[in-house]
């Protein structure tokens, strides 16, 4: 028995490819280093979706598909309105994305044309929930989204309401690019193992994100985030990593289950974070995390992942610190919906054994009296 199932080879998947030794990443055959200087987020979901990348018309016909989907059922807004404005953001997607079922009357349509189609709202609307809860929750209307923008550049619009820069856009759909897909993650495998009881697309992606939203999955860049600001300033970074060391405390955004060198993402996402903290005028989160960096690889021989310098990246761009989690599942929806698919087509129930530790079973029961 492995615990947490480490290295265990619990499926065959053609989506994505990890050399945790070499630090490779690909999706369908193409290394993350080609796509995220070269893709787009609706190209990339597209080549999860169908193994390969589209022509110029079936790039047009995925993306027109996806801005055709972007706006929600009314009734999904009003239950955006209608929950707490508190309430955890990871929480109301997981809420509202499950509810979007019930108002899709292919919701239960197990055909794999059915099954694409949902894929293709889901991986829209996703974006659309966010972004209506954020502005909801600020007291304002959710923002129509735009058909004219891609789908990074309308996330910032439906969030901000202010026309992106191509700058912006740019780094958002890296950063969507980056977090597409990661083979079996917790959250993946968690939606794989919902679509093996033939359960519907949404009742999959539903347990996927409620696992992302965990703090040693998905949850760890808002928790560097949170790190960061307490820390404040570069002068009382090594006091606070050593602490935490003395501690025994996790440094969250860094480690991983699977790469034992640098996560390939976090090599694009160290760029960008230096590249907008520079243009935002505030090079200190680039500089902290930067010594943390050195801190945690020199002393404990441990690498940032992908969650370390997205924080700072997004924090720059103005993102709110509890929409980092919600924008990764924004991002992964299009890897869930792509392996959701893959398992549908070649379907076994997932359904493991545990190694029993128990008392043995044969004790007698006792009447209530005499216990
Ligand atoms: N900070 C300090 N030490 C860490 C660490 C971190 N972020 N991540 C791992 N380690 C250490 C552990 O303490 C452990 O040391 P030990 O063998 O001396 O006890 C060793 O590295 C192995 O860690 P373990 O937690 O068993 O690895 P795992 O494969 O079960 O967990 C993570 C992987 C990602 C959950 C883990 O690295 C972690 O909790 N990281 C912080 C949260 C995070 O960033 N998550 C996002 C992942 S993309």
């Amino acid at each position: 028995m492995k615990a947490g199932l480490e290295d265990v080879i619990a499926g065959e998947s053609g989506i994505c490819y990890i050399d945790g030794e070499k630090g490779i990443l690909a999706y369908r055959g193409y290394n993350i280093h080609e796509l995220a200087p070269n893709s787009t987020f609706e190209e990339t979901s597209y080549l999860l979706w169908f193994g390969r990348l589209p022509n110029a018309n079936e790039l047009k016909d995925v993306s027109d598909k996806m801005s055709a989907s972007r706006a929600l059922p009314p009734q999904v807004i009003a239950l955006l309105k209608a929950v707490p404005r508190d309430a955890v953001p990871m929480a109301v997607l997981r809420t509202a994305t499950s509810a979007c079922a019930m108002y899709d009357s292919e919701a239960e349509d197990m055909s794999p044309e059915a099954n694409l189609r949902k894929a293709i709202r889901l991986n829209a609307q996703c974006a659309t929930i966010v972004a209506a809860f954020h502005n909801i929750r600020d007291g304002k209307e959710p923002i129509a989204p735009r058909a004219d923008l891609s789908h990074a550049g309308n996330f910032y619009y439906m969030l901000t309401g202010n026309d992106p820069s191509s700058t912006s856009i740019r780094a958002l759909d890296v950063a969507l690019i980056l977090h597409a897909d990661h083979e079996l993650n917790a959250s993946t495998f968690a939606g794989r193992v919902t679509a093996a009881t033939l359960s519907d697309i949404y009742s999959a992606v539903t347990s996927a994100i409620g696992a992302l939203k965990g703090p040693l999955h998905g949850g760890a860049n808002e928790a560097v985030m949170k790190m960061l600001l307490e820390i404040g300033d570069i002068s009382k970074v090594d006091a606070y990593v050593h602490n935490l060391f003395a501690q025994k405390k996790k440094i969250p955004g860094f480690g991983h289950r699977v790469y034992r060198t640098e996560d390939p993402r976090a090599t694009h996402l160290r760029r960008m974070s230096k590249e907008a903290c520079e243009r935002a005028g505030q090079s200190k989160w680039f500089e902290m995390s930067a010594r943390i960096e050195e801190i945690v690889k020199t002393e404990k021989k441990i690498n940032a992942n992908v969650d370390f310098y997205s924080a700072s990246t997004y924090y720059v761009s103005g993102m709110p610190i509890d929409l980092f989690t919600p924008f990764f599942a924004v991002s992964r929806m299009s890897g869930w919906t792509a392996h959701i698919l893959e398992q549908y087509a070649n379907n076994r129930l997932i359904r493991p054994r545990a190694e029993y530790a128990g008392p043995a079973p044969d004790l007698k029961w006792v009447p209530l009296s005499q216990r």
